[in-house]
């Protein structure tokens, strides 16, 4: 049976790690194998276009160069890691994945089309079964995020930036209702990891996990 695919999304400082944990112990108790990974990165080359992405000093890097490499890395991710993984049955947990380039390549650097047609190549067509949607707003995270140490590349950018990477997480999150859980990131852990536990016991339910 093929295992169950999961990402978290959303903008800096929205506290996906500490939810990470929590969704890798649900599984866990279930006795049921999770994988953990993120992108960009998860595998060693994805990892070494991860460095060159989020570098501070790739302050020339394109606006379309930047998308090709995300989805680089995505390419290799997914055949290297997550298919595989998923084929076996694991639960394959990724910190972000497709709708950041959407968010912010898509709408915040304004790509248009082009982010989804050299996806659909990245991907090869795999889609998260479910994705939490962290939801902050923007000023909020960066808030959290300057207390965390400095700043890379895409967090240095401009505050109109973080809002129309955060529009698009809105219209992700519309446009795939189904899929895509909102959860709002200023509640306190307790509260959110009671409401993501909620829907991992709906998703477990109906795949009979
Ligand atoms: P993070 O994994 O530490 O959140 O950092 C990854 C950064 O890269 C974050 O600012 C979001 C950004 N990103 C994109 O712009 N496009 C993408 O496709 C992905 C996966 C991340």
């Amino acid at each position: 049976m093929r295992g169950l695919f999961i990402t978290l999304e959303g903008g800096d400082g929205a506290g996906k790690s500490t939810q990470i944990k929590n969704i890798k112990s649900f599984f866990e108790k279930k006795g049921l194998v999770v994988v953990h990974t993120r992108e960009p990165g998860g595998t060693p080359i994805s990892e070494k276009l991860r460095d060159i992405l989020l570098d501070s000093n790739n302050r020339e890097m394109e606006a379309v160069t930047e998308m090709l490499i995300y989805a680089a890395a995505r390419a290799q991710h997914v055949r290297e890691l997550v298919m595989p993984q998923l084929e076996k049955g694991s639960i394959v947990i990724c910190d972000r994945f497709l709708d950041s380039s959407i968010a912010y390549q898509t709408y915040g650097r304004k790509l248009g089309d082009m982010v989804e047609i050299v996806n659909g190549y990245a991907t090869d067509g795999l889609t998260p079964d479910l994705t939490f949607w962290m939801d902050i707003d923007p000023d909020a995270g960066k808030e959290r995020v300057s207390k965390m140490g400095d700043f890379d590349r895409l967090e240095m950018e401009e505050r109109d930036f973080h809002y129309r990477v955060y529009d698009g997480y809105k219209k992700i999150a519309e446009n795939n209702p189904e899929r895509v859980k909102r959860i709002d990131a200023t509640h306190s852990v307790e509260e959110i990891s009671e409401e993501i536990v909620n829907y991992l016991e709906e998703i477990c339910e109906k795949r009979g996990l």
